[in-house]
């Protein structure tokens, strides 16, 4: 019992007298430091006592998110995890002299900081402060911030929607040249990739990697030093496929169809403008979404071409109409038409016209064979009413009922060499119509196979 109590006694003695030598607190290393209060001597110089030394800053960078890509005027938008390390030569002490306090932190303004910045940055953003700096005892000074990048990037929108991006962030100093700063990378491509997929949020962009380059720049006869960190990102194509390029495929779908709707009446050209008028809204997004760069994106080419040959089928679709109306109007088609058309064009075509020239050939003969026994019965009475001046009344009825009849029977005949002549411009129209029609799939098919390699590769 007794050398318990004495056990207890002698530890709460000894605890006692350590606590009584060293109590200390960061308010004394600071006082010790001298930056308790504002000290021009700490913040307003480059903190080394040799000043042909360079300074070495040790950057870091963590993408964590890309919070916006503005195409339009090409700024992007990140969120990345900044950590910045230096030495300030000024700022030592021996941890042992205060209770092993080996690092504190001190106000950011206390201390000289280099100017580091972003050179593609268009505006400072609001970030997150973070008011403090950590101290360790041998001087170097850690800098932990988020920042928010607002900076321009050169985006490639050619192949858009299925675009990869990549997007410089450069840090360097404005003023210090490499004899005062240097700055160099803390961690290599992949180690910062990889940090960086553990914390990236998910966004319209995948992250592909992060190159980080470092290198001299001179200028004035000058050399400054930099650190790029390349962001490779890769657009999510998911929400543009849905929305712009299926309606797209189906509008031209339907135009195509719609050359299958009968060439009489007007109903084929209305709908043709509707049709119209919906692939002009797709092209007002698409014209929304993108800026005005020096390559336009294959999409947009690909609507182009759709929307000329969807209006050359609407012309076409109009000379047909006329051309139908010329059939009611002026029976003759044009030989020069004839020879073009229904011959060569045909041809080329394998539209097979040898039925309708071939029942006009017929129609043409019966008709010469109807002229003939025409005059020829229109001769007869006359010869008959000379030969026979006494005839009976019944004949001359019989006479008159057969003049009738000629007559009748010639106006059918002039009636279907109308129909006939009808039916050549509706096979003008028609083989021109189907003209059309293989020009129209042969184009949208090209281009889609462009327009597939393209993305593809
Ligand atoms: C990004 O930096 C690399 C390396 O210096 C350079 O080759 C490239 O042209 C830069 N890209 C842009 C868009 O400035
Ligand atoms: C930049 O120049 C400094 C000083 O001349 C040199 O120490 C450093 O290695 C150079 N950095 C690169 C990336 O060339």
């Amino acid at each position: 019992m007794t050398r318990w109590l004495v056990f207890i006694l002698v530890n709460y003695v000894a605890l006692g007298l350590t606590a009584s030598q060293e109590t200390c607190s960061y308010w004394d290393v600071m006082n010790n430091l001298n930056i308790t209060e504002a000290n021009p001597r700490l913040t307003s110089v480059r903190p080394v006592t040799d000043w042909k030394e360079p300074s070495i800053i040790r950057i870091d960078v963590t993408l964590h998110a890309i919070l916006d890509l503005d195409e339009k005027l090409q700024i992007l938008t990140s969120l990345v995890r900044f950590r910045m390390s230096w030495k300030n030569q000024f700022l030592t002490w021996d941890p042992q002299s205060f209770c092993g306090i080996s690092s504190i932190s001190i106000p950011v303004d206390s201390v000289w900081q280099p100017d580091l910045s972003v050179a593609e940055m268009t505006e400072d953003p609001q970030s997150p402060t973070v008011p403090f700096l950590s101290l360790s005892s041998d001087g170097t000074i850690n800098l932990r911030k988020p920042i928010r990048i607002m900076s321009t990037c050169n985006l490639d929108i050619y192949k858009f929607p299925f675009d990869t991006q990549k997007c410089n962030l450069t840090f360097g100093t404005y003023m210090h040249t490499v004899q005062d700063i240097i700055v160099v990378p803390k961690s290599n491509s992949s180690a910062v990739t990889q940090s960086s997929r553990e914390i990236y949020a998910k966004s319209e962009w995948l992250l592909g990697k992060v190159d980080v380059l470092s290198n001299n720049i001179s200028t004035e006869e000058k050399e400054w030093s930099q650190v790029i960190y390349q962001i490779t990102i890769q657009r999510v194509p998911l929400l543009y496929v849905i929305n712009l390029i299926v309606p797209a495929g189906f509008l031209v779908i339907v135009d195509v169809a719609s050359m299958f709707i009968p060439m009489e009446g007007g109903e084929r050209l209305g709908f043709k403008i509707t049709v119209v008028l919906g692939f002009s809204v797709l092209l007002l997004i698409l014209n929304d979404l993108l800026s005005n760069s020096e390559v336009t994106p294959i999409l947009g080419v690909f609507c182009a071409v759709c929307l000329v040959i969807m209006i050359i089928s609407i012309i076409d679709s109009i000379f047909i109409s006329y051309m139908l109306h010329l059939s009611a109007v002026r029976p003759d088609v044009p030989q020069w038409l004839k020879i073009w058309v229904l011959k060569h064009l045909a041809f080329i075509l394998r539209i097979d016209t040898a039925g309708a020239t071939e029942s006009n050939a017929v129609g043409v003969r019966n008709t010469d064979k109807a002229t003939s026994v025409v005059r020829k019965e229109a001769d007869m009475p006359n010869r008959m009413c000379f030969q026979k001046e006494h005839d009976s009344v019944e004949v001359k009825l019989l006479k008159k009922v057969l003049l009738e009849l000629l007559m009748i029977r010639r106006h059918m005949i002039m009636s279907k060499r109308e129909d006939e002549a009808k039916s050549e411009w509706h096979m003008v129209a028609f083989v021109l119509d189907r003209f059309i029609l293989i020009c129209y799939l042969l184009t949208v098919f090209i281009i889609l196979i462009t327009v597939v390699v393209v993305w593809a590769f």
